[in-house]
C-alpha cells in the first residue's frame, strides 16, 4: 500500500530491527541491504517519505562497513527508491512506475511472468458469469428508482441475516450493515470503537491490513501470541493487562495460520472478553472455505456456530464478512452484524463517506448468497487439491520446513527454521516470484522465520512457484537460526 510519509526519520536501531540480518544474503552486502530496504518501502513498513538514518549509525547497528551502507543508499537513489536532499540526508520513496491493483508499486523485475504469492485470493469460479447476468437482469428493475439506498438493499440484508440464523445465530436484517468489502467493515468498526491511544488486541500473527487500519485511527495494536497459550485465555489476559476495550480476531481459518476455533474455545473466549468489557470484531472472511468433508456450510455436519452466538449480548461483537473469497475479490461487498443500535450508528458513519453501497454489487451479493452451495462445490475440490499439492512440493524441496496443515482457508503458514523471510522476499522477484515477508503479519519484529504461502493458484503454477522458491532460498543462503533468537518468536 502506498502511504505518504510523515516526513520523519527512522532510527538506526529500529531500521536494523526491521531489516533483520542482511549479512546473510549471497552477493555483495550493499545489494542485499538495498533490496531489504526496498521490501520495507514496498510493503509500507517504511513509509515513503521517511528519512533514512545516518550511514555511520546504520553501519554500526548492522555490523557492516560504512562504505557498504553508502553503496546501498546510492543504489536506492539510482534505482528511484530514494532521494538525496542537500544537507538533510536520504529519504526513501516509492519509484514512479506501474501500480498493482492494491496500490503497491510493481518493482521492475516483478513485471510480467511473475507468480504472485502475496495475495491469498483465488480467481472467480466459473459459476460467477451466470450470476452476474442474473444480477444485471435485476438491475433493470432498479433503474426506475433513483438508485440511492443508504441502508443497503433489503433483499441482501435479509439473506445475510438468514445465513447467520441458519448457522445458529438468530439475526434480524436491521442488525446487518452493508459495506464495500470486509476490510471496509473492519475499518468502519474500528473508527466507531477505537480512537487515538486506545489499545486494540490482535492475534499475533494477524491480517496485515488491519494493523494499518489500527494505525489509521491512531490506536495501538497489542499483539497476542498464539503459540504458547490458547487464544481463549491469551486474549482475555492481554485485555486485563492492557485495559484494551477492542479486539480483532479470526475464528474461522485465521489469516495466516489457518486455525479454526472449536465451539468450546469460542464460548470461553466470547464470555471472557465480554466480562472484560471488550468488544470483539470477529472477521469471518474465510468461513465458507471449509475444506473438510461436510464443512461449516454443509448441512450434514454444521461447523462451529458464529462467535457472536456465544456472547452474552449482541453488542459485545461486531461480526464481519464478505464475498471476496467465495466469489471474487474484484467485487467490493461485505457486511457487519451487531446489535440494532450500534448497527444504525455504523450506517450513519458510512453514509457520511459514501451515500449508499453500490446497487449492482449488492444485487450480485444476493445472487452469490443464493448460490452459496454451488460456489462452494466448485471451489472446495480444487482448493483442497492445491493445498495438498503445495504441501507435497514444499515438503519435497524443503524437508525441514514445518507447517500445520489447515482444514480450510487459502494459505499455509510455514516455519522456515531460519530467519530469512525479509531477505527471501527481497531476492524473490529476481526469480519471478512475489512474496509477503513474515514480519508483515505482526506489529513487531517477529516472524522473520515465517512465510505465508497461499494455495490459490492452479497446481502446475504452485509447482513452478516452489521451484522458483528453491532458487530464491539458495540465493539468500542464510545460516541456521541461533538457539536464542528462535525463542524470540512471540
Ligand atoms: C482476514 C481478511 N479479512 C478481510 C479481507 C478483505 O476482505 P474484502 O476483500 O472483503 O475487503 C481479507 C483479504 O484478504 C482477509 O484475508
Amino acid at each position: 500500500m502506498i502511504r505518504n510519509g510523515d516526513g520523519h526519520g527512522i532510527g538506526a536501531a529500529r531500521l536494523a530491527g526491521l531489516l533483520g540480518d542482511v549479512r546473510a544474503g549471497r552477493g555483495p552486502a550493499y545489494r542485499t541491504l538495498a533490496a531489504a530496504v526496498r521490501v520495507l518501502v514496498d510493503d509500507g513498513r517504511l513509509p515513503s517519505g521517511t528519512r533514512l538514518p545516518a550511514e555511520r549509525a546504520l553501519a554500526a547497528e548492522l555490523a557492516l562497513s560504512r562504505v557498504t551502507v553508502t553503496h546501498a543508499y546510492r543504489d536506492l537513489r539510482s534505482a528511484g527508491w530514494a532521494d538525496a536532499r542537500q544537507g538533510s540526508g536520504t529519504w526513501v520513496r516509492l519509484p514512479d512506475g506501474p501500480l498493482r491493483p492494491d496500490g503497491a508499486w510493481v518493482p521492475a523485475p516483478v513485471r510480467g511472468g511473475v507468480i504472485d504469492l502475496t495475495h491469498a485470493a483465488p480467481p472467480a469460479p466459473q459459476a460467477m458469469s451466470a450470476l452476474l447476468r442474473r444480477a444485471m437482469e435485476r438491475l433493470d428493475a432498479e433503474l426506475a428508482g433513483h438508485g440511492y439506498g443508504p441502508d443497503g438493499l433489503p433483499a441482501l440484508r435479509e439473506r445475510v441475516a438468514a445465513r447467520f440464523t441458519a448457522r445458529g445465530l438468530p439475526t434480524d436484517p436491521d442488525q446487518i450493515v452493508v459495506t464495500s468489502g470486509a476490510l471496509h467493515a473492519i475499518g468502519t468498526a474500528l473508527g466507531e470503537l477505537a480512537g487515538p491511544g486506545d489499545r486494540v488486541l490482535v492475534e499475533n500473527p494477524t491480517y496485515p491490513a488491519v494493523l494499518d487500519l489500527i494505525d489509521d485511527v491512531r490506536a495501538l495494536p497489542v499483539p497476542v501470541a498464539l503459540d504458547r497459550e490458547p487464544v481463549q485465555t491469551a486474549l482475555p489476559r492481554a485485555a486485563r493487562q492492557t485495559a484494551a476495550r477492542v479486539a480483532y480476531l479470526m475464528a474461522d481459518f485465521q489469516n495466516p495460520t489457518g486455525v479454526l476455533l472449536d465451539d468450546d474455545a469460542r464460548a470461553r473466549l466470547m464470555l471472557r472478553l465480554a466480562r472484560q468489557g471488550v468488544v470483539a470484531i470477529v472477521d469471518e472472511t474465510f468461513v465458507d472455505l471449509d475444506l473438510r468433508d461436510g464443512g461449516i456450510a454443509a448441512p450434514t455436519a454444521p461447523g462451529p456456530r458464529p462467535c457472536a452466538a456465544y456472547a452474552p449480548r449482541d453488542d459485545d461483537v461486531v461480526t464481519v464478512g464478505g464475498i471476496s473469497k467465495i466469489a471474487w475479490g474484484g467485487l467490493r461487498l461485505g457486511w457487519m452484524r451487531t446489535a440494532r443500535e450500534p448497527a444504525a450508528r455504523m450506517r450513519r458513519r458510512l453514509a457520511r463517506a459514501q451515500i449508499s453501497p453500490p446497487i449492482l454489487e449488492q444485487l450480485i451479493g444476493v445472487e452469490v448468497l443464493d448460490a452459496l452451495d454451488d460456489l462452494r462445490a466448485e471451489r472446495i475440490g480444487p482448493l483442497r487439491a492445491q493445498r495438498d499439492r503445495l504441501v507435497a512440493e514444499v515438503g519435497a524441496e524443503f524437508p525441514d520446513w514445518r507447517v500445520q496443515v489447515p482444514d480450510g482457508g487459502l494459505m499455509l503458514w510455514y516455519d522456515l527454521r531460519t530467519e530469512m523471510s525479509t531477505a527471501l522476499s527481497a531476492v524473490a522477484p529476481r526469480h519471478g516470484l512475489s512474496l509477503a515477508p513474515g514480519p508483515r503479519f505482526g506489529p513487531g519484529r517477529a516472524f522473520e522465520d515465517r512465510l505465508r504461502l497461499p494455495f490459490t493458484h492452479p497446481e502446475p503454477v504452485l509447482a513452478e512457484a516452489v521451484r522458483r522458491l528453491r532458487r530464491a532460498v539458495d540465493d539468500v543462503g542464510a545460516g541456521p537460526v541461533p538457539e536464542a533468537r528462535a525463542d524470540l518468536v512471540v
